[in-house]
């Protein structure tokens, strides 16, 4: 059947990093080997420099970029790849989170002199929680880096997955030789000057002393104890394995120096998943059934002030989207009708007719949509997996024109349905809390409420901690808690109780006194 064809050949995912770790470096190369770009360089960056925080043409600048490179999509060997991209700034690292829900899997790139970072380690907090699956591929193996078995056992220990290399480096830095490719026995030379085409040595045995002629024979004996060593403690790649998300293949390459890309690449399309099924309030839902299902994982709104017109970016779940057929808008009951749906082919941006599972579409919207929606054929379905993580800094927001109260609840309102940040309500003084999870984005919310809205806030100190969802079988604890805990209960946008610990200490004691109750960092248990 066409649509089983279509699925199959479908690969949706996300490179994610730390900042600086070399994701749109890798993302260019990928489209260049895809043929979706000519030549080096045309990938803007989507990242806010450190340097410019407040540097607003380019926080405009960025969103104007995101919105071309949100997602790219390629043909490659007869699979259809889309890459969806995220955010490089960590201050938006909540945005990640939700664009991971829309992946079926992700490559992370780590940078071989810097190890594990800290926006790596959390995303891959989001991957574990979904079980999706991991490609390790360690970046700028040109440069002096960490000892590769100590990157391993840091990738294990950091990232809490069993991993095992499929290429492996021969020397590191100025004296970078090569890998020896373990999933295809091919020997890959390195040579810096060399833009796209990597020599590449078919290898019947690792002893053939092609290789001590090729690499010199120190680097030749260091080799194959390497691999006598890799052979003995990491058990053999085991593809069911990664796709269940417990096994990570690593590979060591340099994207600057197109090095290791296309071998990646081509692993890559082999063993990743095609979209799986997904699980909605009512029923598990497979991608091959029939029927249309999606949802709705980012919003993006548009940059004229003027027009309050957004892409929502929706992710087919099943069957076949079609342009201008009637679907269900579940939230609200609606049926709607898209007559100008987008599809992005590597950096463009075109009406499609139809879509496929694992694709990604646009569709243009004037406030309807919320992140977390919900679209189908007719039945009645809601997809979960959209959780809200406790959000790390919190600030009261406060009106600052009297004159412009309505505008700004309604700026707010939207800004939060686009997911720009979380709102709590204090059930003790009725005022409301704004959770990001960087400073920037507070810088990002104040100049949207006035420039889009022409409102203006002001952000007034609370020391807080962590937000925590909090359920119990036990009733009476729970309100026992709930009166104890009185100044420091807020409700979510959904209403449900959140508890606003101040610090980590009151968290803990908290825990501790009511056993009943359950603390929970995302909204979604
Ligand atoms: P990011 O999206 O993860 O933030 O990283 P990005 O690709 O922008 O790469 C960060 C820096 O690392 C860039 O240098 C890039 O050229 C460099 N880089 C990426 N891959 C490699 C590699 O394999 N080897 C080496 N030596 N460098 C690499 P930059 O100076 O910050 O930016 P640019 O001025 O070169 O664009």
């Amino acid at each position: 059947m066409e649509i089983n064809k279509e699925i199959e050949r479908r690969r949706t995912f996300a490179i994610i990093s730390h900042p600086d770790a070399g994701k749109t470096t890798l993302t260019e190369k990928l489209l260049l080997f895809g043929g979706a770009i000519h030549v080096a360089g045309a990938v803007k960056s989507n990242k806010i420099k450190k340097t410019a925080t407040s540097d607003w043409m380019e926080i405009e600048k960025q969103r104007g970029i995101s919105v071309a490179t949100s997602v790219m999509g390629f043909e490659y060997e007869g699979y259809k790849i889309n890459i969806l991209d995220t955010p490089g700034h960590q201050d938006f690292a909540e945005d990640t989170f939700r664009t991971l829900t829309a992946v079926d899997s992700v490559i992370i790139v780590v940078d071989a002199a810097k190890g594990v970072e800290r926006q790596t380690r959390r995303l891959m907090e989001v991957c574990r929680m979904r079980n999706t699956p991991v490609i390790i591929f360690v970046n700028k193996m040109d440069r002096e880096g960490k000892d590769p078995f100590d990157i391993l056992d840091e990738l294990e220990k950091e990232l809490q997955i069993r991993v095992r290399p499929l290429s492996w480096p021969i020397n590191i830095g100025a004296k970078f030789k090569g890998v020896y490719n373990i999933y295809e026995h091919t020997l890959d030379l390195f040579t810096p000057s060399k833009q796209t085409v990597t020599e590449r040595i078919q290898l019947s045995d690792i002893n053939s002393p092609e290789i001590d002629r090729l690499v010199g024979e120190d680097d030749a004996t260091k080799l194959r104890e390497d691999m006598e060593l890799i052979d003995g403690v990491y058990p053999e790649f085991d593809k069911s394995e990664y796709l269940k998300g417990e096994e990570a293949p690593v590979f060591f390459g340099s994207a600057l120096n197109t090095f290791g890309v296309k071998e990646l690449l081509d692993c890559f399309v082999r063993i990743a998943p095609s979209p799986k099924p997904v699980e909605t309030k009512e029923r598990e839902v497979r991608p091959e059934e029939p029927e249309f299902s999606g949802f709705v994982f980012k919003i993006h709104a548009n940059m004229d002030p003027n027009h309050r017109s957004c892409i929502a970016f929706v992710k087919v779940c099943s069957g076949k989207f079609e342009r201008n057929v009637n679907y269900k808008h579940m939230r609200s009951g609606k049926m709607m009708r898209f007559s100008a749906p987008t599809a992005f082919m590597a950096q463009k941006k075109s009406v499609v007719d139809e879509a496929y599972p694992g694709d990604i579409v646009g569709l243009p919207d004037t406030g309807n949509f919320k992140i977390g929606d919900t679209l189908t054929a007719g039945e009645n379905l809601n997809f979960k997996g959209l959780p809200s993580f406790s959000p790390e800094m919190f600030k009261y927001i406060e009106n600052d024109d009297p004159m412009k109260a309505k505008q700004l609840d309604k700026g707010i309102r939207q800004l939060m349905d686009e997911g720009v940040a979380q709102m709590f309500t204090s059930q003790f003084n009725g005022r409301k809390i704004i959770g990001t999870v960087g400073q920037l984005q507070f810088e990002v919310i104040q100049y949207r409420l006035l420039h889009e809205y022409g409102a203006q806030c002001r952000w007034e100190p609370i020391s807080l901690y962590k937000a925590c969802w909090i359920e119990s079988d036990d009733k009476d604890q729970l309100e026992q808690f709930k009166k104890r805990k009185h100044q420091f209960m807020a409700t979510d946008k959904e209403g449900r109780d959140v508890f606003m610990a101040d610090s980590n200490y009151v968290l803990q004691m908290a825990q501790k006194d009511f056993p009943a109750i359950k603390f929970h960092f995302s909204s979604e248990f």
